[in-house]
């Protein structure tokens, strides 16, 4: 009997650590990977609140969602598909992740979301925006176009992105146009991927020169701005003047060529005298 109950302690013990150990490596997994874009049980950030997420869904579905999203919604899973509707075919980048360790974050999502009393809201958290002055807008301008340094160094944004703002010329085409961004993805989100930059491209930049949070609120402003002001921009499209200038260009070059050489010899030899010349030919 007592023999059993040591054992059965030990079990527990076992199982306990284990468990214990499985939500430490869960929460080291969801700090580095997911909290740029997901909270748990505290709103909606880039993607949805977290919390009891695995009542919603089965650890298969986890497990495949996390790894490749995008090859779920490409297999026309119905789940999938409503989901990435919902947050405006927004793709969530594969995570490089194993099952073992989908499941340890699963086991921490479950730890950390039964502290919480508050039901996960898919609510957006808070306006992070609320005390942003004019100020930050033309401060975000500044670092985004690259007239201002970032302080750690790393690229200037607009190398990569392009945006619609009549105030910054010439832009890059390496990633995604962030006009909208602010409005899809909200304040919290948007200071989130800054923050921690979920993206390969973008984390290599950033890794060794972390965007300060001074810049990184007056770029979230920025691109708050844009997305409510894009509607009032001119943008003006240089590639098809260019291209519709050379061809009428081209077109008058052919036309002044037709015209000044009109009378030009068409032929090698005078024919006119070759046919007088030789009559046998004739
Ligand atoms: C760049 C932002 C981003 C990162 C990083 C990210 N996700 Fe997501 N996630 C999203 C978005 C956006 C959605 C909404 C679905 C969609 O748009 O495809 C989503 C959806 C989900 C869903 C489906 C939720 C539901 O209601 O079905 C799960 C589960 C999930 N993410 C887990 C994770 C985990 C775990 C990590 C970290 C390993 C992670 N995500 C990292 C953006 C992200
Ligand atoms: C080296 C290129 C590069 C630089 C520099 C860069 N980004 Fe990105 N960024 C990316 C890539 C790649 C993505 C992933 C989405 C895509 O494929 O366009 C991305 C995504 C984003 C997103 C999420 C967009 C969305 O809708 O999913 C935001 C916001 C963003 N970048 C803001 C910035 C800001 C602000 C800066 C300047 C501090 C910056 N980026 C600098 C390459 C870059």
């Amino acid at each position: 009997m007592k023999y059993h109950l040591k054992k059965s302690i030990l079990v527990a013990l076992g199982v306990l650590t284990f468990m214990l150990s499985k939500a430490d490596e869960g929460q080291e997994l969801f700090t580095k990977l997911c909290t740029p874009c997901h909270t748990i049980g505290k709103g909606r950030l880039v993607g949805p609140d977290l919390k009891n997420i695995s009542n919603k869904r089965s650890p298969e579905w986890l497990t495949s969602f996390i790894q490749s999203s995008q090859s779920l919604i490409n297999s026309g899973d119905s789940d999938a598909v409503a989901i990435y509707k919902e947050y405006n075919n927004l793709l969530m980048p594969d995570q490089p992740v194993d099952a073992g360790q989908v499941n340890a974050i699963i086991v921490y999502i479950k730890e950390a979301g039964s502290g919480i009393s508050a039901e996960g809201s898919q609510e957006m958290a808070v306006d992070l925006l609320e005390n942003a002055k004019p100020q930050n807008i033309i401060d975000g301008r500044l670092i985004f176009s690259g007239k201002t340094r970032l302080t750690n160094g790393g690229l200037s944004c607009i190398s990569c992105h392009k945006i619609k703002d009549d105030n910054v010329f010439s832009s890059g085409t390496l990633a995604k146009d962030l006009t909208e961004t602010h409005e899809i993805m909200g304040s919290a989100g948007v200071s989130a991927i800054l923050s921690n930059p979920p993206f390969p491209a973008m984390a290599v930049t950033y890794a060794k020169n972390k965007l300060t949070l001074d810049e990184v609120f007056n770029l979230t402003a920025y691109l708050q701005s844009v997305s409510k002001e894009r509607y009032y921009q001119h943008p003006v499209s240089f590639g098809t003047t260019f291209v519709i200038l050379g061809i009428m260009i081209f077109i008058m070059l052919l036309l002044s060529i037709i015209v000044l050489y009109f009378r030009r010899k068409k032929k090698s030899v005078n024919h006119e005298i070759l046919n007088r010349q030789s009559p046998v030919i004739n």
